[in-house]
């Protein structure tokens, strides 16, 4: 492994890119290999052997290009398979979690939100993390259903999605949360309309920064961190490459490479 081979990143679909945005911040140097597996979205509904058989097909494609390290960009394939990877795998891996901890630490109302898939919600490490974070607080957890497809489909921003949205977050509105936390990388595209729904004070929390400043501390210590600026990142979807061109480049003025690989 060279300091110069890529990070790679994969997805269940284009959702992965809220991840990649803040390690591409954080790590401007970086060659990025970005995999948005959205012909097999939603991970979320499907059982545990298939989330695992998906992700070693997604890990094996990233190390056939040499990636050095890779970012588990999906709440749903980390919390239903990170053991497996790392028990096949010699690379390091870097998973997502729904960030409860700082959410329990700092609720007044002592009543946070929590807004997932099935797989993630009903994963054995997400019950693990809970016991052991949140014991005194009331968890509202709430199943998005159809959030994940949405985003696939370019429709974060419909009133279609805007409904839907208010439907899941109502019994949350009811037990007065103080904090959401957003556990699908899909789910930070929806801020916006769900900025509109929730009242003001509530905190609304996701994982991305943590994620980029573990992956740095990770490639840090193991001393390949990329010291000279690498090639732009790329990115490779086994759907529509439209979709993830127009959502990568929302406000965002760098141009990325977005091609289209059958895998
Ligand atoms: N972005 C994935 C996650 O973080 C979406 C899962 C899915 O495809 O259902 O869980």
């Amino acid at each position: 492994m060279k300091k110069s081979d890529p990070i790679g990143i994969f997805d269940s679909g284009i959702g992965g890119t809220s991840i990649f945005k803040e390690i591409h911040k954080l790590l401007p140097l970086e060659h990025i290999l970005y995999l948005a597996d959205s012909k097999n979205a939603p991970y979320g509904e499907k059982t545990k052997e298939e989330i695992t058989s998906l992700s070693f097909k997604n890990v094996d494609l990233l190390l056939s290009k040499n990636c050095k390290l890779i970012v588990v960009a999906c709440n749903t394939a980390t919390t239903s398979s990170i053991k497996e990877l790392r028990e096949k795998y010699k690379v390091p891996f870097i998973g997502i979690e729904p960030a409860i901890k700082p959410a329990a630490l700092n609720s007044k109302t002592k009543a946070i939100g929590i807004l997932a898939t099935k797989g993630t919600l009903s994963s054995e490490l997400f019950a693990q993390t809970t016991d052991l974070i949140a014991k005194d607080i009331e968890l509202i957890e709430v199943v998005g259903n159809g959030l994940v497809e949405a985003v696939e489909d370019g429709e974060q921003g419909s009133e279609k999605t805007h409904q839907l949205l208010k439907k899941l977050l109502a019994p949350m509105i009811e037990k007065k949360i103080d904090h959401l936390v957003l556990g699908c990388s899909h789910y930070p595209y929806l801020v916006p309309s769900i900025k509109k729904i929730l009242p003001p004070h509530v905190q609304i929390i996701d994982s991305g920064e943590a994620v980029a400043r573990q992956t740095k501390n990770v490639l840090k210590k193991k001393g390949l961190l990329a010291s000279v600026q690498q090639i732009k990142p790329e990115f490779y979807t086994n759907k529509n490459p439209q979709v993830l061109r127009d959502l990568l480049h929302q406000g965002n003025s760098e141009n990325f490479q977005v091609s289209y690989l059958d895998f």
